[in-house]
C-alpha cells in the first residue's frame, strides 16, 4: 500500500476557519446535501442554517444523474451551477459526486441488459438505486460521459474541494450474476490463469466432474444443486471487487485528466456487515480514504464496533487522517427497529471517530427528506426543524469540532496491529466448512475488544501491510495465506515481535487448497504445534481450559487436539473433544514469540491472553483511566491530544493533565469525565 495522501482543497473564504487549526485545516463538518429534493427558496434557508451549525463541507450530486441528464441528449446543469455558487458564496466547500451511483430510468429502459442479477437469477430492476451491473459496458460508457461533463463543467468552480466517485460502490450491486458479469468473469479468469490447465488445477475441477474444456463453459457461482466450487466462489468475490474497482479507476482517470490537483475519494463501507469489497486493493487509486459508518441498534457493543471500524479505516489510510463521510445523527431507516440515538451519543460517536483519526465528521444527510425511501432517516436538520433537541446538538457538535480544529492532521501511534483481510473474510466463511458458526469479523472484533478494554491503541491493517514498528501482531482466523504472508509473520517474530495466531489459520493457500501435513498448515513451523484434525463445538457447547498462569478459561466454537512440537503449553483442554491436549501455546522464535489460541475464548480468556502477550511485548496503555472510559491519543509534532470518552452511566476519570480544548480550562490530573 503506497497511498500518498492529498487532503481537501479548502477554498479561500471557507466558513468556520480558526487561526489554530492543524495541518488539514478545519475539521470538515457537514453531510450529503440533496437540494434537488427541495424548491430553491429552501436552499437559501439551507445555507443560512449550514453557517449557523458551522458546516464547512457538503457532498452534492450523489443521486442527481436523472436531473442532470433528463434524456440521452439533454443536459441540465444550471440548477447545479446555482447550488455550487450559493454554497461557495456562503463559504461551504463542496465534495462533488460524479453522480454516477444511480442511472436514470431512460438508460435502464433502453438497456435492460445492464441491470444487475442476483444469485438466483432475479433481475434487480429500476425503482430503487444502483441498478447497474459493474460489468456493463453500456453503463460504463454512459457513466463516463457524465463524469466528463461534470469534470469539464466544474473543474474550475471555486467550491470544488474534492471529488466523490459514485457512492458506496458495491452497496447493492456488489455481486452481479448476469450474463454480462459471466463474460467479465471469464475475461478476468483468463487474465489470472492464462491457460485452462492452470485454471483447472486452481479450481481443482477433478472434484465432482467439474473439468472445463473451454473458457465459455465457466459461469459465476450461480445457485447450484449443491455447494459451488469454493475456488469459484472465492475468485468470483475477487472478480466482483475488481469489477467495481475498474469503474472507480475509469472515473478517476477522467477526473485526473481534468483536475489533476483536486483530491479524489470514494466512500468506503468499513462496518460490521459489509464484506463485498477488498478495500486494501483500492486505496492506491485514491487520494484520501473516507468511510461511511452506521451503528446497529441491536448491538450492545456497537461503540466498540465503531472504534474497530474507525481503526480499520485508519489502517487502510496507512495511518493518515481520514474522512467520516457519512454517519447518522440519530436513527437510520433500514434496520428492523430504527432506534433514536440519545443526543449525548451523537457527540460521543462523532468524537470517537475524530479520536481515531477522522478529520471530517459528516452525516447522511443535511436535511431530512420529506418523501422517498429514506424519509424516516435522521439528518442534521430534522423534520421538526430548528426547534428540536437534535438540531441544537448538531449546532453544539459543530462548535465542538471548531474548538478541536488544531487536532487535524495529527496521527495515532500504535504498537499493536490486527490483520483484517477481506479475502480471508470471504474464504473463512465459505460453505461446507468444518463449522458454519465461525464468523471472521466477530472473532477479530473479540480480540479488538480486549485491547479496547485495556485502552491499548491498535492499527487494523490489511494483508501485506508493513509490520515494521509494531511490537504485537494479532492474526485472528488468518485462514488463507500466501507464502509471503507466512514469511512476513515469521520475520516479524524473529526480529522480536509477539505474534498471536488463532484457530482456523494457515489452513489454505490462495486457491483455497489445503496446506497438507496437519494443522495449522502454513503456521505449523512458526507456532511449533500440530493437530491432526479439527474438533469444532456445537452451538451451545463450551469446553474448559486450565493453564498455570492463565487460570481457568472457557472455549466455544472450536477445539483441536494440539500437540506441541517445540512450543510450550500455556493452557490445556480439561474436557470436551480435545480433553488432555494443548489449547494455548507459545513458541520462542528468534528474539520474539509466536502464540497459538486453538479455540474461541470468552471475553475473560481473551483479556488474560492479551494481557500476557502485551506484557511480553512491554506494551501498556499510554494513559490510565477508570473502567469504561475510552482513551485515545493523537499526536502532532509537539502536542498530545488525549480523547477520553466515558461510556458508563457514572463519572469517570483519565490520568492526564492539560488544556481542555472543549472548554478552554486548564485541568490538573486526573481529569474527571462526566457520565
Ligand atoms: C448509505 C448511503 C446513503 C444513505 C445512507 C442511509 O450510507 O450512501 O445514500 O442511503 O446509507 O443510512
Amino acid at each position: 500500500m503506497q497511498m500518498t495522501q492529498r487532503w481537501i482543497r479548502w477554498p479561500a473564504g471557507t466558513h468556520n476557519r480558526t487561526p489554530t487549526e492543524g495541518r488539514n485545516g478545519p475539521i470538515a463538518f457537514g453531510g450529503d446535501y440533496n437540494p434537488e429534493q427541495w424548491s430553491e427558496d429552501v436552499w437559501q434557508d439551507d445555507v443560512r442554517l449550514m453557517q449557523e451549525a458551522g458546516v464547512n463541507l457538503v457532498t452534492v450530486g450523489v443521486f442527481s444523474w436523472a436531473r442532470l441528464q433528463p434524456t440521452p441528449d439533454t443536459w441540465e446543469f444550471e440548477w447545479l451551477d446555482r447550488v455550487l455558487d450559493l454554497l461557495h458564496e456562503h463559504g461551504i466547500a463542496v465534495d462533488l459526486a460524479t453522480a454516477t451511483a444511480s442511472p436514470p430510468a431512460w438508460l435502464t429502459t433502453a438497456h435492460p441488459e445492464m441491470l444487475p442479477v442476483d444469485r438466483l437469477g432475479t433481475v434487480l430492476h429500476q425503482g430503487g438505486r444502483q441498478a447497474w451491473s459493474p460489468s456493463s459496458v453500456v453503463y460504463r460508457e454512459h457513466s463516463l460521459r457524465l463524469v466528463e461533463k461534470m469534470a469539464e463543467r466544474y473543474a474550475s468552480h471555486p467550491a470544488l474541494s474534492m471529488w466523490h466517485v459514485s457512492n458506496e460502490l458495491g452497496c447493492h450491486n456488489g455481486r452481479c450474476y448476469s450474463e454480462l458479469s459471466a463474460q467479465g468473469f471469464r475475461r478476468w479468469l483468463r487474465e489470472r490463469y492464462t491457460d485452462l490447465d492452470t485454471f483447472n488445477r486452481a479450481w481443482a475441477t477433478d472434484f465432482w466432474s467439474q473439468h472445463y474444456g473451454t473458457w465459455e463453459e465457466i459461469e459465476p457461482p450461480r445457485i447450484a444443486p449443491s455447494f459451488s466450487n469454493p475456488t469459484q466462489q472465492l475468485d468470483f468475490a475477487r472478480f466482483s471487487s475488481d469489477a467495481l474497482r475498474d469503474q472507480l479507476r475509469a472515473e478517476v482517470e477522467v477526473l485526473r485528466r481534468h483536475t489533476p490537483d483536486v483530491p479524489i475519494t470514494t466512500n468506503f463501507m468499513v462496518m460490521g456487515h459489509f464484506k463485498e469489497v477488498d478495500y486494501g486493493t483500492w486505496v492506491d487509486d485514491l487520494d484520501l480514504v473516507s468511510n461511511d459508518h452506521y451503528m446497529m441498534a441491536h448491538d450492545p457493543e456497537a461503540h466498540v464496533e465503531l472504534a474497530f471500524s474507525a481503526d480499520h479505516t485508519r489502517g487502510l489510510a496507512g495511518g493518515q487522517p481520514w474522512m467520516l463521510l457519512e454517519s447518522s445523527t440519530s436513527a437510520v431507516s433500514w434496520q428492523p427497529v430504527n432506534t433514536a440515538k440519545p443526543v449525548s451519543q451523537l457527540r460521543r460517536n462523532s468524537l470517537t471517530h475524530v479520536a481515531r483519526g477522522a478529520d471530517a465528521v459528516c452525516f447522511f444527510q443535511w436535511r431530512a427528506s420529506a418523501a422517498g425511501a429514506e424519509k424516516y432517516h435522521s439528518a442534521m436538520l430534522p423534520h421538526a426543524g430548528t426547534d428540536s433537541e437534535l438540531w441544537r446538538s448538531v449546532v453544539e457538535l459543530g462548535a465542538d469540532l471548531q474548538r478541536l480544529a488544531e487536532v487535524s492532521g495529527s496521527t495515532v501511534d500504535s504498537s499493536v496491529a490486527i490483520i483484517v483481510d477481506y479475502e480471508n473474510w470471504w474464504a473463512a466463511e465459505l460453505d461446507a466448512h468444518p463449522s458454519s458458526l465461525l464468523a471472521y469479523r466477530r472473532t477479530a472484533e473479540g480480540w479488538y475488544r480486549s485491547l479496547w478494554d485495556a485502552n491499548i491503541p491498535v492499527d487494523i491493517v490489511p494483508r501485506g501491510a508493513d509490520l515494521t514498528g509494531y511490537r504485537v501482531v494479532l492474526a485472528p482466523m488468518l485462514y488463507l495465506v500466501r507464502d509471503a504472508d507466512v514469511a512476513a509473520l515469521d520475520s516479524f517474530t524473529r526480529a522480536g515481535g509477539q505474534v498471536l495466531v488463532t484457530y482456523f489459520s494457515g489452513i489454505a493457500d490462495e486457491n483455497d487448497h489445503i496446506r497438507l501435513g496437519g494443522y495449522p498448515g502454513a503456521f505449523r513451523d512458526l507456532l511449533g504445534v500440530r493437530s491432526d484434525e479439527f474438533r469444532p463445538l456445537l452451538g451451545e457447547q463450551q469446553v474448559a481450559l486450565e493453564g498455570a498462569s492463565l487460570g481457568a478459561l472457557t472455549g466455544t466454537l472450536w477445539s483441536e487436539p494440539v500437540v506441541p512440537t517445540d512450543a510450550i503449553v500455556l493452557a490445556t483442554y480439561t474436557d470436551g473433544p480435545s480433553a488432555g491436549f494443548a489449547a494455548i501455546t507459545r513458541a520462542a522464535r528468534g528474539e520474539g514469540k509466536a502464540w497459538y489460541v486453538s479455540t474461541e475464548l470468552d471475553a475473560i480468556g481473551r483479556r488474560a491472553v492479551v494481557d500476557a502477550v502485551c506484557a511480553a511485548a512491554h506494551v501498556t496503555a499510554p494513559i490510565g483511566a477508570t473502567a469504561g472510559v475510552e482513551v485515545v491519543v493523537r499526536r502532532s509534532a509537539d502536542v498530545e491530544y488525549v480523547f477520553a470518552i466515558n461510556h458508563t452511566p457514572q463519572e469517570g476519570s483519565v490520568a492526564a493533565a492539560g488544556t481542555d480544548l472543549l472548554t478552554g480550562q486548564v485541568r490538573p490530573a486526573p481529569v474527571l469525565i462526566p457520565a
